[in-house]
């Protein structure tokens, strides 16, 4: 039989998962971490909120949680000098995983080799199809019938690494751009969290060389 190597061992119901989160926007997706976090036996908790744009709505709902927030803007900085703030305000939390929730850089393989298969992105679209930014607006001028939404491992390529979760929405004759994204993220606000949760309990393994999801 196979080797399951788990990238993380659970360390039982009294030491959960800490979780930087990395982000640029909104944060819808950071909500449903943080609610998530909050749920009776989560096994992770978000223990940091690192922000690279001023003003971004993120910041507030990391504070409206109680969860330590650093804002950390990347304008003006090269981006290897960016990302060692972004390392440092990090390091201070004791960190075992890094989510990208709505983080809108492309991160350097530096970087990358500081968290091995302990980076997590949310995308909007069914990777290997539409990497980049503007998933949904890709699948909808290719005329796709279905897209969604994958959350994956980072590696350092653009949206490259092992795929974790995947949950399909349909498109709709009559959607635009913006009515297809927020279906998108109805799915993303439950797809992220179930990553995250599998991930704390040991439940994403590599397999003959292949990252996968085990049942819980
Ligand atoms: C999400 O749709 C995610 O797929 C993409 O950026 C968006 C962020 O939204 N990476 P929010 O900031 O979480 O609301």
């Amino acid at each position: 039989m196979s080797q399951r190597a788990p990238l993380f061992a659970s360390r039982g119901a009294s030491e959960r998962l800490r979780v930087g989160v990395l982000c640029s926007g909104s944060g819808s997706n950071l909500q449903a971490l943080l609610d998530a976090s909050q749920a009776p036996g989560c096994p992770f908790v978000v223990v940091v909120v690192v922000v690279n744009v001023e003003g971004a709505f993120a910041a507030e709902r990391a504070r409206a949680a109680g969860v330590p927030v650093s804002l950390v803007p990347h304008k003006g900085l090269a981006r290897d000098v960016h990302e060692d703030a972004v390392a440092a305000a990090l390091a201070g939390h004791d960190v075992d995983v890094v989510v990208l929730a709505g983080y809108m850089r492309v991160l350097t393989a530096g970087f990358v080799r500081r968290y091995p298969k302990k980076i997590i992105n949310v995308h909007p679209a069914l990777l290997p199809s539409f990497p980049g930014t503007h998933g949904a607006r890709q699948a909808l001028l290719h005329g796709c019938r279905v897209t969604g939404c994958t959350v994956h491992l980072v590696d350092d390529g653009v949206d490259t690494g092992p795929i974790l979760l995947q949950a399909a929405v349909p498109i709709l004759v009559d959607d635009d751009e913006a009515a297809l994204q927020r279906r998108i993220q109805v799915e993303e606000h439950k797809l992220l969290p179930a990553a995250v949760r599998a991930y704390a309990e040991g439940r994403v393994v590599v397999v003959d060389g292949r990252v996968v999801v085990v049942d819980g």
